[in-house]
């Protein structure tokens, strides 16, 4: 496995900049990605948020299994963040945002309400790792009031805000986490996902774990998409012979006549990324926090 402690030069300059932005702003949004919503956070964020109003959103739920991203959610907001499942190329989510955002932000309009100041809008900045979607979910928000500053020649010194309306004004440029690999199996799920460089890892290793987690999370996916009538998938079969009936069943052949396993790993990890496989979700929430949950409930 290859190691994945790796720091970009310029994440601590990255971090020092959004801290400087986050002490400018009311609320924090941050994106996860729905189909890794832990590994694809950095644990970090909650540190520097510290006295801030949260708002955390699911992002890429498309892709995700929408039972997970359910359960996903009454997890985080069990941890007080408000939390709203997204696809941020689509613009139908906004309207909800931007209630939960004046919901999340209560207590600061509360305050500034009994200390007489009206009409000052609140303050936003978005987070998140990098590919989580950040830009396309600032430019499906804020729409054409982030077109206009962005068309504005010159004035790209201090800080942008878009103003959405007249409660709401968002920083333009995103905050960028970094997401924290300590355990080997986050880095594997942040490849599968993209979201960070796949040659870090090789596309064998990540289609074997993805193969495992298929046949023990969703059992039935792999021979739908890779099983014929005339040759049924058979999951009990080894990762190789999984690879050859991949390869076999989509006529990926090699030179010589055998089956190509490299561009049947292609296939497998193609077929996840773009939701061909189904909706899947790549972890669950912490099952004892989550039960202490339920038992709080009931
Ligand atoms: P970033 O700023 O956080 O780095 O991410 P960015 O917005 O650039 O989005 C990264 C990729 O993820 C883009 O695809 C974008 O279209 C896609 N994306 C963002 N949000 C969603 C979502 O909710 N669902 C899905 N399915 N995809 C999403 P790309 O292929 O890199 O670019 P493009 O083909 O869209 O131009």
């Amino acid at each position: 496995m290859a190691d994945l402690q790796w720091y970009p030069g310029h994440m601590t300059k990255a971090r020092r900049m959004m801290e400087e932005n986050i002490s400018l702003v009311d609320l924090v949004i941050e994106l996860t990605d729905a189909r890794a919503p832990l590994s694809s956070r950095n644990p970090d964020i909650d540190t520097l948020s510290r006295g801030k109003a949260r708002m955390l959103l699911l992002n890429k739920a498309d892709l995700a299994d929408p039972a997970q991203t359910e359960r996903f959610c009454a997890y985080f907001e069990k941890q007080g963040i408000q939390c709203v499942p997204l696809d941020a190329r689509n613009r139908r989510m906004n309207d909800q945002i931007r209630r939960r955002v004046q919901e999340a932000c209560r207590e600061k309009l509360e305050r500034n309400k009994r200390r007489g100041i009206l009409n000052r809008p609140l303050r936003a900045m978005v987070v998140g790792i990098p590919n989580v979607g950040k830009s396309t979910f600032i430019n499906s928000f804020a729409g054409k009031a982030s077109a206009k500053t962005g068309n504005k020649p010159g004035v790209t010194r201090g800080k942008q805000w878009i103003r959405l309306n007249k409660e709401l004004e968002l920083l333009d440029t995103p905050g960028i986490l970094w997401p924290k690999f300590d355990d080997p199996e986050i880095g594997i799920r942040l490849a599968l996902i993209m979201a960070i460089r796949e040659e870090i890892l090789n596309e064998q290793e990540l289609a074997v774990y993805l193969l495992g987690f298929l046949k023990d999370y969703y059992p039935g996916v792999l021979g739908e998409r890779y099983g014929t009538a005339e040759k049924p998938f058979d999951t009990d079969a080894s990762d190789q012979e999984l690879l050859t009936q991949i390869a076999q069943n989509k006529q990926l052949i090699a030179k010589g006549q055998t089956p190509d396993l490299t561009r049947a790993c292609r296939m497998l990890l193609e077929d996840f990324r773009t939701g061909r496989l189904g909706r899947i979700t790549l972890e669950q929430p912490e099952l004892d926090q989550m039960e202490d949950a339920v038992n709080e409930e009931t």
